[in-house]
């Protein structure tokens, strides 16, 4: 396994910071070599430098997707970080439950912001379920978005190991799950009633979004986590502009929005109120 050398290193940075706002620092530098070196030992290219040149001349757009799924980590859970679910549990579905506040249309957007292969934004619509009685009665969407190809497409077919729902209440599974059979012993697969809640598409955050809102809530987090500080700021700016009065925001929990100047409130760590 060889380490790539600081020029090529600074190359492939000025790139993911360019294209996706990634911030590649020296850290990741073996990690990438090792992604990398894999990647090569199947690919057309003889060596790096052949890989280089290629993505700094003649690349389209599905050549650099496949090199930013070489540099990106799709990590994901169902019910991730569970304090937000609480959160939107108590503080948005229960009053809306309850009738305290009403919404125009009966109308519900929210977003799952680099969704990655899918779990949260899945996870967003089953909690929806759970937490809002007659949801169908709802104009209610999760909109999932990621940039990453792989992991949009592992988002649309819904399709998940069932090692990845030990941590999940048995009454939540057998209600919103499928258990795989056959070729997909082993697998669960997202109930329709589910299913059909969720739009996925792929984005890039960092370029114009095609949709205007306004959202109720929008979970954009681990990935602020890869973006440098003026780059965050844009970005928790744009959403802020996309959330209707008293939208949610939800960041990673190892993610934060102080220094970052934004017009939120925080309401609990990770948390925001627009
Ligand atoms: C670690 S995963 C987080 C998934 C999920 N939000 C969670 O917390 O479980 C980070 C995701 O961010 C996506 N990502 C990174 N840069 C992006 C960009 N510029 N635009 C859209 N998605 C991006 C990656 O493809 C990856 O799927």
């Amino acid at each position: 396994m060889t380490t790539l050398a600081t020029g090529q290193f600074e190359r492939i940075a000025e790139i993911a910071m360019q294209r996706w706002g990634l911030n590649l620092t020296d850290r990741k530098r073996q990690l990438v070599s090792n992604r990398l070196s894999k990647f090569l030992r199947k690919s057309r290219f003889e060596n790096i430098t052949e890989y280089l040149e290629h993505l700094e001349s003649e690349a389209d757009d599905d050549d650099m997707l496949v090199f930013f799924d070489l540099l990106s980590t799709n990590v994901t859970s169902f019910f991730r970080e569970r304090q937000h679910f609480d959160y939107l549990e108590r503080e948005f579905y229960t009053p809306l439950a309850r009738g305290d506040v009403t919404k125009p249309g009966r109308r519900i957007r929210i977003w799952s912001a680099a969704c990655s292969t899918g779990p949260e934004p899945y996870s967003l619509a089953m909690h929806a379920k759970e937490h809002l009685p007659d949801l169908d009665s709802w104009d209610f969407k999760v909109l999932a978005t990621d940039l990453s190809n792989s992991a949009i497409e592992e988002a649309r077919i819904a399709m998940y190991p069932k090692k990845m729902l030990e941590n999940l209440d048995g009454a939540l599974v057998r209600k919103h799950f499928r258990r795989g059979t056959g070729s997909n012993e082993g697998m669960v697969k997202i109930a329709p009633h589910i299913f059909k809640l969720v739009t996925v598409r792929r984005l890039n955050l960092m370029d114009p979004w095609p949709f205007r809102g306004p959202f109720d809530v929008i979970f954009c987090r681990n990935v602020m986590i890869y973006f440098d500080q003026p780059t965050r700021a844009r970005l928790v700016s744009r959403m802020y502009d996309l959330l209707g009065p008293g939208g949610i925001l939800a960041v990673g929990s190892a993610e934060t929005l102080s220094g970052l100047n934004s017009k939120f409130r925080t309401v609990q760590p990770s948390v925001y109120v627009k």
